[in-house]
């Protein structure tokens, strides 16, 4: 997958190179591009951003830097076009399902907005040579697009094949499609099996697998009841057993 980043602020993403992205970049599994939006400017002062029409505070970001970046990142592959994603806290929300179709895509270009945000014009005059969509991470505001595109590369890119060491880990990850569909992991233990006078649920220890997955089952709906009582309204009828409605 190939994955280009517009941005004032190149060096905010240098995290991308650690651990497994970076570790992903390296075998060409993952195609990580840095583009600098002030190389699209041509004034002495690379001036990206100016007073928004109607008044108001802050500043709104220019289209033509935008457009003439678009431009070019967009062409930089012959005969294909990338899907252009544009964090910003109005956009739709960012869940585990857009993690994993954005993961099936081979070209995504991020545009990271600072202040006010972009020139409307901009996401409109892309969306007339790709696709694009506006995603928030949120409901709180960043002073950029920037963090919010390292979350979304990160949670993209470990669904990649061969990113993450070991594949089932994805599955039973909270929100994962299927059997974690609108539950969050429950509690999870490793060695010593007692530590300051708490021990492991003894049922971890039984080597009884359907026990444990029964066991892991009920504590992902308990703590989802706990802490994210709206996803019970979504889970799926179908995939409920009688156990799961007695949790
Ligand atoms: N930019 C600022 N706040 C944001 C958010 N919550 N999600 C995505 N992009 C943002």
């Amino acid at each position: 997958m190939r994955i280009d980043i517009i941005t004032i602020f190149p060096d905010y993403f240098t995290p991308l190179e650690l651990s497994l992205i970076g570790k992903a970049r390296r075998s060409g599994l993952l195609d990580v591009r840095l583009h600098d939006l002030r190389s699209w400017t041509y004034d002495r002062h690379n001036t990206v951003d100016d007073s928004p029409y109607g008044g108001g505070p802050g500043m709104v970001m220019k289209p033509e830097p935008w457009g003439e970046a678009l431009d070019a990142v967009s062409a930089a592959v012959p005969a294909a076009s990338p899907r252009l994603i544009l964090p910003t806290p109005s956009g739709l929300p960012f869940t585990q399902a857009d993690a994993g179709r954005l993961a099936g895509e081979p070209w995504l270009v991020f545009a990271c907005g600072r202040y006010e945000g972009i020139d409307s014009r901009v996401a409109a005059d892309a969306a007339l040579r790709m696709p694009v969509e506006e995603i928030s991470i949120g409901d709180y505001v960043l002073n950029g697009g920037e963090s919010a595109t390292l979350v979304m590369v990160e949670a993209i890119s470990r669904l990649l094949p061969g990113v993450l060491g070991n594949a089932d880990s994805v599955a039973q990850d909270s929100f994962a499609p299927g059997l974690m569909d609108n539950l969050v992991e429950g509690p999870v233990y490793t060695k010593p099996p007692a530590w300051r006078g708490q021990e492991v649920p003894p049922v971890l220890l039984s080597g009884n697998h359907g026990a444990v997955d029964r066991w892991r089952r009920d504590e992902a709906l308990r703590k989802t009841a706990r802490n994210r009582p709206e996803l019970l309204d979504r889970l799926d009828p179908e995939r409920l057993d009688r156990r799961d409605r007695e949790v």
